[in-house]
């Protein structure tokens, strides 16, 4: 369903660049790619270029956190290879999808691929977010020093994505990641049990020197 000579390309030449991400690394990059060619098929949307924003959506991580969105739509869009598959507008719908990715944007995504690129980007997976959060505080806030100082960091952070609705933001309402987004938020807002699910993990990654390697060794912030 994706064409074969794409798929090889990026294979061979964007996936290498999550390898030394962490929080940002392929499992991430593989949860969104699978949710944005479910949404393809609830919206009609082309496969490739869904499959083309995800894989490339956070590849600017290792350049800058606050920028990264931007950093990686250059990097695709100076992507001479992507040539032979999409045409000028095809190329362009992509970059500004990456550019409008972010959850923390409060601006409507330019286009339906931006939107189905920004909802497949959400963590609803609190284990899942705890990991991934964890890993970015740690990289980017190295004065805080304990597990529930980190913790508080990312609730916050977290919490300022909830909307006037009370809900975290989703762009294209789909039926399928509202239903994880109400499991999610059950457990999320109740903060007693959010604690406990982000210490145990903090706990994890102290214990066994993921901490130190995220510090340094990986790339993405
Ligand atoms: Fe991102
Ligand atoms: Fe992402």
């Amino acid at each position: 369903m994706i064409n074969n000579e794409l798929k090889k390309y990026i294979e061979e030449n964007i996936f290498p660049i999550y390898e030394r991400f962490y929080s940002h690394g392929m499992l991430h990059v593989n949860n969104v790619i699978n949710n944005a060619l479910m949404l393809a098929d609830c919206y009609d949307l082309n496969k490739d270029m869904c499959y083309v924003m995800a894989s490339y959506h956070d590849v600017g991580l290792k350049i800058d956190r606050a920028n990264h969105e931007k950093e990686s739509g250059k990097i695709f869009i100076e992507d001479d290879a992507m040539k032979n598959f999409f045409n000028d507008e095809e190329r362009t719908i992509i970059k500004e999808a990456i550019e409008d990715h972010r959850g923390s944007r409060k601006e409507e995504p330019r286009s339906i691929y931006g939107k189905v690129l920004s909802d497949s980007d959400r963590d609803f997976d609190i284990e899942l977010l705890a990991k991934r959060q964890l890993a970015t505080s740690v990289k980017n806030y190295p004065e805080l020093k304990t597990g529930l100082e980190h913790f508080e960091r990312c609730y916050a952070y977290i919490s300022t994505r909830i909307n006037g609705e009370g809900h975290f933001n989703l762009w294209t309402n789909n039926p399928e990641l509202v239903r994880q987004r109400e499991i999610f938020e059950k457990q999320f807002l109740d903060k007693e049990y959010a604690k406990k699910i982000y210490l145990d993990e903090y706990a994890r990654i102290e214990a066994d020197g993921t901490i130190g390697k995220i510090i340094n060794y990986y790339e993405d912030y």
